[in-house]
């Protein structure tokens, strides 16, 4: 892919680079996206309806089941090569803050370090009414698993529907995409707030804004470059029209 010489030269003097990225920046390790039609198992249900207190509330169980077929998913997969060239980034540019929706871990596997999991991690439990995390809930596949401190129902320790972000996660993305030059929206359909108002926060505070998706989103008609295709392709390659 050729990529702009304006952007390249950019890059390369960049000192402050700041990414959102979501459920697309994973599709090629395997994982599904949150907006693309499900089949099998779980195919009656929308991902929306099953990501909310509310579901929880009425249905632990169900919701449960969901986490943990995901979980088990998640634990077979690879990060891909898009999640590597983020870390590479990282290691180019002094200050390069990921900011990431995915609850899938694979950021950290592929070696990033400055991440902000906005939508916590599927891989962590926590109580649903003391907090208390656990890493040990048993396997009893009758009945959702209890907290051990208070009796209370186990749950993901990611953000659903409804549900306020991690505080500190999300001031720190916020600083960070209204500090950055060069602000990258990858793989997220930047519909679910307040996540995709980060670009809008960068572009208004002088930062360039680059997408990088399968295909068009909202923003693309705000973005400086829009780029599409596979964020597994895209990005080493920008990474080597960049750093050789
Ligand atoms: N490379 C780049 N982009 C891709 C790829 C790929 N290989 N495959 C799919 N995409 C794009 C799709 O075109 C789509 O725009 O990734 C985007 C995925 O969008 P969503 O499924 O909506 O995922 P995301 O934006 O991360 O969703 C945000 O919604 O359900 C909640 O909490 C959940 O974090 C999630 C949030």
């Amino acid at each position: 892919m050729d990529f702009p010489t304006d952007l390249i030269q950019l890059l390369i003097k960049a000192t402050r680079v700041s990414v959102l990225t979501g459920a697309g920046v994973s599709q090629e390790s395997g994982l599904r996206t949150f907006r693309d039609s499900q089949s099998g198992l779980w195919a009656q249900y929308k991902p929306q309806d099953l990501a909310s207190p509310a579901a929880f509330a009425r249905d632990p169980k169900l919701i449960w089941d969901w986490y943990a077929w995901r979980r088990e998913a998640i634990k077979g997969v690879r990060p891909n090569a898009g999640h590597y060239a983020l870390a590479e980034m990282e290691k180019k540019i002094s200050e390069f803050t990921l900011i990431t929706q995915n609850v899938d871990g694979l950021h950290r596997m592929a070696g990033s370090n400055n991440l902000l999991e906005l939508h916590g991690n599927i891989l962590r439990v926590r109580c649903s009414v003391c907090g208390t995390f656990t890493e040990d809930w048993g396997d009893d596949s009758e009945s959702v698993p209890l907290c051990g401190k208070c009796n209370g129902l186990l749950r993901p320790d990611v953000v659903w529907f409804g549900e306020s972000l991690p505080r500190a996660e999300l001031e720190a993305a916020v600083t960070a995409s209204r500090a950055c030059q060069v602000f990258f929206s990858i793989g997220t359909s930047g519909v679910v707030q307040p996540a995709a108002a980060l670009a809008h926060a960068a572009r208004n505070n002088g930062a360039v804004v680059v997408e990088i998706n399968a295909e068009p989103t909202p923003l693309t008609p705000k973005v400086d470059f829009a780029f599409h295709g596979k964020s597994g392709e895209i990005l080493p390659e920008l990474v080597k029209a960049i750093w050789g």
